[in-house]
């Protein structure tokens, strides 16, 4: 990556709706026990926003505790990037809800669809346009209402999320610190493998699509799982290789929350021992493109990351996607 300008995170914030949905009140619901869900994905818990919350409304309180963390105020934001596959409408973006709520009125504000790798492509978006010079303050959000989306009949998939929003404020930053690397990709060839097949252009809302419940997420677990273990260990290696370091000078993983055996095996590849990898996902679930953003939050305020830290953010998700990036704090 070019040096003419280091651009990095000034603030960090994130949010999570009151309301805790237990293993045990989902097994009165579904087919399923705490047991089979810790076992399999190290999850306990998890938050469902209220009906009446919608995705901008949690990324506009994660985005308010980023900027004031950042120092600024809203009115020095001149971009918003928003990540999400909960949006609040198809049309308009929900960037721009969280704009007109932050009162962020000199912001462009756009959204960015790539599941649960979104906010790693939102950061990569923003280092450019700030290396670029076209911005100086950008939000970039990474924010879901996965209970919308969930069909609660379907122990597949229901158990697995969660619903929350975290965010980061990026500028330029002292010369050498900042975002040393960036990487993502997709694999086109695995669309079907997650995705929620109606209420787009290819199966317009009807009757029919609602009563075959195909307004609701899909997801093939195996293959997904597969394909999470390979993406994360190999991005994480592109990013490290870009930034013309070693897996030994990663102080600090901050994965994608989906699943602690994907965590786990990643981690392992990666030769990094558990105390250095954050997890929240027993308390969160797998919040999508809000994953890393209220994990990377969680670990700077608890002082798991300090300045001059070499912290690698990884991500895997529809599409199929995955991201990555390494900063240095
Ligand atoms: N409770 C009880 N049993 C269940 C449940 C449940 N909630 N869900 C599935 N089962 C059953 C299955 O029906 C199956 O039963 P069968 O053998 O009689 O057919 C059995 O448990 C085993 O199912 P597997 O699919 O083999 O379980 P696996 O160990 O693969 O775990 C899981 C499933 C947790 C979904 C795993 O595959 C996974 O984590 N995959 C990755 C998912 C992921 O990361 N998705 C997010 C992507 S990010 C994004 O963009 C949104």
């Amino acid at each position: 990556m070019n040096n003419y300008k280091s651009v990095g995170v000034i603030g960090t914030g994130s949010y999570l709706p009151s309301n805790i949905v237990t293993n045990n009140d989902l097994a009165k619901i579904v087919d399923t026990s705490d047991e089979w869900i810790v076992s399999r994905t190290g999850i306990k818990e998890r938050r469902f926003a209220k009906d009446s919350v919608s995705t901008s409304d949690l990324a506009y309180e994660a985005g308010k505790r980023a900027i004031e963390d950042a120092g600024l105020m809203s009115e020095d934001i001149d971009l918003i990037i928003l990540a999400t596959l909960t949006p609040d409408m198809i049309l308009p973006s929900t960037a721009c809800f969280v704009q007109e709520k932050l009162k962020a009125v000199n912001a462009a504000a756009f959204d960015v669809s790539a599941a649960c790798s979104g906010f790693l492509y939102g950061v990569t978006i923003a280092t450019q346009m700030i290396k670029g010079g076209a911005n100086k303050n950008v939000l970039v959000i990474g924010a879901e209402a996965m209970s919308k989306v969930l069909d609660m009949e379907d122990r597949d998939t229901c158990v697995l999320f969660g619903d929350g929003a975290g965010a980061v404020v990026m500028s330029e930053v002292k010369d050498g610190y900042g975002v040393l690397a960036t990487d993502i990709g997709a694999d086109g060839t695995g669309t079907m493998a997650l995705n929620i097949p109606a209420g787009g252009s290819r199966n317009p809302a009807t009757q029919t699509t609602v009563d075959e419940k195909m307004h609701y997420l899909r997801m093939e677990g195996s293959s997904v799982f597969k394909f999470a273990v390979r993406a994360m260990t190999s991005s994480s290696k592109r990013v490290i290789d870009k930034a013309n370091l070693t897996l030994d000078d990663v102080d600090y993983l901050v994965p994608h929350q989906a699943n602690i055996r994907i965590i786990e095996t990643s981690a392992k590849k990666m030769n990094l021992p558990m105390n250095k990898v954050k997890v929240n996902l027993d308390r969160y679930g797998n919040v999508s493109a809000g994953s890393i953003p209220i994990a990377l939050d969680e670990a700077v305020k608890e002082g798991k990351i300090i300045k001059g830290d070499h912290v690698v953010l990884v991500g895997f998700g529809g599409g199929l996607t995955w991201g990555s990036c390494l900063i240095k704090w």
